[in-house]
């Protein structure tokens, strides 16, 4: 498609969106999450002049360190994980505005002395600052500290004014549908829905915003988009990494937890929902959950195949299998790779297979939403000297993010040959490389208010009623059914069996 030059939105993005004065608190402060996405997104957005005037950033944590202290490992965050250079210039206007409070997370008093130190900040302003309380912590921390900010007030701070305190919550949200109500119900005991937001950071990427636009801005795609004309949906989220130093986590976690039930749901359901009435928050969320609900009970055996990765070569380099990781057991039960077939049971979905799989340790990273298209009828280009391919509309997320469509022409030359042939949009052509960062979006909208891009309580629990009875199915066949594949490869057999049992075959991304 043709090179055009880079979209004026982000030239000055400035001019589109503006958030109140706001102090964003960050719990769990010097964590993984805080160095590499976080941090990195507040110097981003004061780069891109996001950030509102009256600006503060306060680190919360365990550890006791100075307000130095955290600005310095800010900066060096900065530095090690953002997609610009530290600039003296921007960092220096937060900097003058970033303090640290030290405070154990279940320690009402340290909680006072937060909404001090905030109230101190208000004062100094003179005006009332918004306060977003990002929660990055670990799960098992969340109900002290939402029971906390209740308890010191900080929760109903401004409430019944627009920049009312909002509180994000990072994922996981819940293990299980047990845990997810329970967290639900804590926050309902303390905060009002519209103050909370649920993170799912591939609600921030780029092109998963992209797909309501290709769908709902482009009236050649709705026709198409159901049962009488597509065939399967097939959506893959493969990664290369293994399971690195997380072990720990991921053992508790594995695949369908980690990325099935959140980020690959969330690709589901704006593949599949309705046309929303409005790009309201409400609106959107309403036909997610209506989508969700839609989705069958998933059988344990036909519908669904997990397995754990071997050694294997990625890149050429040696990697060991899962079970040799640090922090493993040597006899876990635990999948880094989960294959599940969907089916939708409405009017538009009837009858078309939505696969879905997952894992660590595959032959690349790339996440893409792949639709095939039914065959035309068989009756001119059918016989075996006719190479045609399925049409696939493909969604590429990530990297090298674009949309591409397959389609069948004639090769030149003087007799009929055909070939499959791939027209393609890329994002780096058409709009740069620079484009923002999901955790950028997603502070920003949480500034503004803007629940769009973040999960509402009902979506986190229909999401976990289908998936709990198969966890506890895997919980208690522990390895049994458990299949391998080498690491760098695309999966194993028994995720192959589950689509050819359908006359499917999974695309090679
Ligand atoms: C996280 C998972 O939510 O998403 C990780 O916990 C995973 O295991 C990561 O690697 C993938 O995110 P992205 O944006 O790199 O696709």
């Amino acid at each position: 498609m043709a090179e055009t030059t880079r979209h004026p939105f982000l030239e000055d993005l400035s001019k589109y969106r503006g958030a109140p004065p706001t102090t964003v608190v960050i719990f769990g402060a010097s964590g993984d999450l805080t160095k590499r996405k976080l941090i990195p997104a507040v110097y981003n957005l004061a780069a891109d002049n996001l950030l509102p005037p009256d600006f503060h950033l306060v680190g919360y944590g365990r550890k006791e360190i100075s307000d130095e202290a955290f600005r310095e490992m800010a900066a060096d965050a900065i530095k090690e994980f953002s997609r610009r250079e530290l600039s003296d210039d921007v960092w220096g206007r937060i900097a003058e505005r970033t303090t640290y409070v030290a405070g154990a997370y279940d320690d009402a008093a340290a909680f006072d002395r937060l909404a001090e130190h905030l109230q101190e900040i208000d004062e100094k302003v003179g005006r009332e600052v918004q306060p977003l309380f990002y929660i990055s912590t670990p799960p098992s921390v969340f109900a002290p500290i939402l029971e906390n900010l209740g308890a010191s007030g900080l929760a109903r701070k401004y409430l019944g004014q627009p920049h009312h305190a909002k509180v994000v919550i990072e994922k996981p949200f819940g293990h299980d549908l047990a845990s997810a109500r329970e967290l639900n119900r804590t926050i309902t005991g303390v905060l009002e829905e519209h103050q909370v937001y649920r993170i799912d950071h591939y609600l921030g990427k780029e092109t998963v915003q992209d797909l309501l636009v290709q769908r709902f801005a482009n009236s050649i795609f709705e026709p198409l988009w159901n049962r009488n004309f597509i065939d399967n949906v097939q959506i893959t989220v493969a990664e290369e990494v293994g399971v690195g130093a997380r072990g720990g986590y991921y053992e508790q976690s594995g695949a369908l937890r980690d990325m099935i039930q959140n980020h690959t749901m969330q690709l589901v359901a704006l593949t599949a929902m309705e046309p929303p009435g409005s790009l309201d928050a409400e609106a959107i969320r309403d036909e997610k959950v209506k989508l969700l609900r839609a989705i069958q009970p998933l059988h344990p055996t036909t519908d669904v195949a997990r397995a754990q990765y071997a050694d294997g070569m990625i890149a050429g380099k040696p990697e060991p299998g899962y079970l040799e990781e640090a922090g493993i057991a040597e006899d876990s039960g635990t999948e880094t790779y989960a294959a599940i077939k969907l089916s939708i049971n409405n009017w538009r979905w009837q009858g078309v297979p939505f696969y879905l799989r997952s894992g660590k340790r595959m032959a690349r990273r790339v996440t893409e939403i792949a639709v095939q298209f039914k065959r035309p009828p068989g009756t001119l280009f059918a016989g075996g000297g006719f190479d045609i391919a399925t049409n696939t509309l493909s969604f590429q997320i990530q990297p090298d993010e674009g949309l591409s469509l397959i389609l069948n022409g004639k090769v030149p030359g003087l007799e009929t040959r055909t070939q499959p042939v791939k027209m393609s949009f890329r994002y780096s052509t058409t709009y740069g490389s620079n484009t923002p960062e999901a955790y950028e979006r997603l502070v920003l909208d949480a500034m503004i208010g803007d629940g769009t891009l973040f999960i509402r309580g009902d979506e986190a629990e229909t999401s976990w009623q289908l998936y709990t009875p198969l966890l506890q199915a895997w919980a208690k066949a522990k390895r049994e059914g458990m299949d391998r594949y080498p690491a760098g490869s695309w999966g194993p057999a028994n995720a192959e069996a589950l689509v050819e049992a359908n006359g499917h075959r999974w695309r090679q991304p």
